[in-house]
């Protein structure tokens, strides 16, 4: 049977490590969809095509171990705002959402244009300044020598572009419930988060 889950929300908002958690939590299949944004935009830092490189891509290219840098977030949220680009990760976020056995899918559009029929629809947020300090710390202990106020500027940079976008814009669906994570732990996120779901299971 298959029961999607859509959550999106900002980056750095806690939808990764809720999300993984929630598919743990249920026994469902998980998808990140920035990595496939990540993995376009990255193979244009070598020139590609944007387009190009949305079409070519294979899952493999999604475990590549260079995609959590902040160039490659800048190039993934600079080709995610071409129609094109999105077009053609559609059919594979969509067979991925349907699969049996139930799926949870994080992004920008996946409550709103990937999957508008989902069981659940959470939309994830916090402030700039809590999204900022964790995604700081977590570039800090992967070995980058950042600033709070580099990563700040570069959240708030593409959180503006994915949501002043004409494609797919960052946006809650009418539908989704919010969960603001600011205040919260992640345990508190990711309960509040399951609690949602069994209420619609
Ligand atoms: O979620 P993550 O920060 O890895 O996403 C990287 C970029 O990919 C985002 O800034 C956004 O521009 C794009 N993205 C998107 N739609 C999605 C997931 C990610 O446009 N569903």
């Amino acid at each position: 049977m298959a029961f999607t889950i859509a959550i999106d929300g900002p980056a750095a908002a806690g939808k990764g490590t809720v999300s993984k958690a929630v598919a743990a939590h249920f026994g469902f299949a998980h998808l990140d969809t920035g990595l496939l944004y990540r993995a376009t935009g990255r193979r244009t830092l070598d020139g590609t095509a944007p387009v190009e490189a949305a079409r070519a891509l294979r899952a493999s290219d999604l475990e590549a171990g260079d995609l959590r840098t902040p160039d490659v977030a800048q190039a993934a949220s600079r080709v995610a705002a071409i129609p094109e680009v999105r077009q053609a990760l559609v059919d594979f976020q969509r067979a991925f959402a349907r699969r049996d056995g139930g799926a949870v899918l994080d992004g920008r559009d996946i409550g709103t244009v990937i999957c508008p029929e989902a069981e659940v629809k959470l939309f994830v947020t916090a402030s700039d300044a809590v999204r900022a300090e964790r995604r700081f710390r977590e570039l800090r202990d992967n070995g980058f020598d950042t600033t709070f106020e580099a990563v700040l500027a570069d959240l708030q940079t593409r959180d503006t572009r994915d949501s002043a976008r004409a494609a797919a814009p960052l946006k809650p669906a009418e539908d989704a419930v919010r969960i603001d994570t600011s205040q919260m732990s992640i345990d508190q996120a990711v309960a509040s988060a399951i609690a949602e779901v069994d209420a619609r299971l």
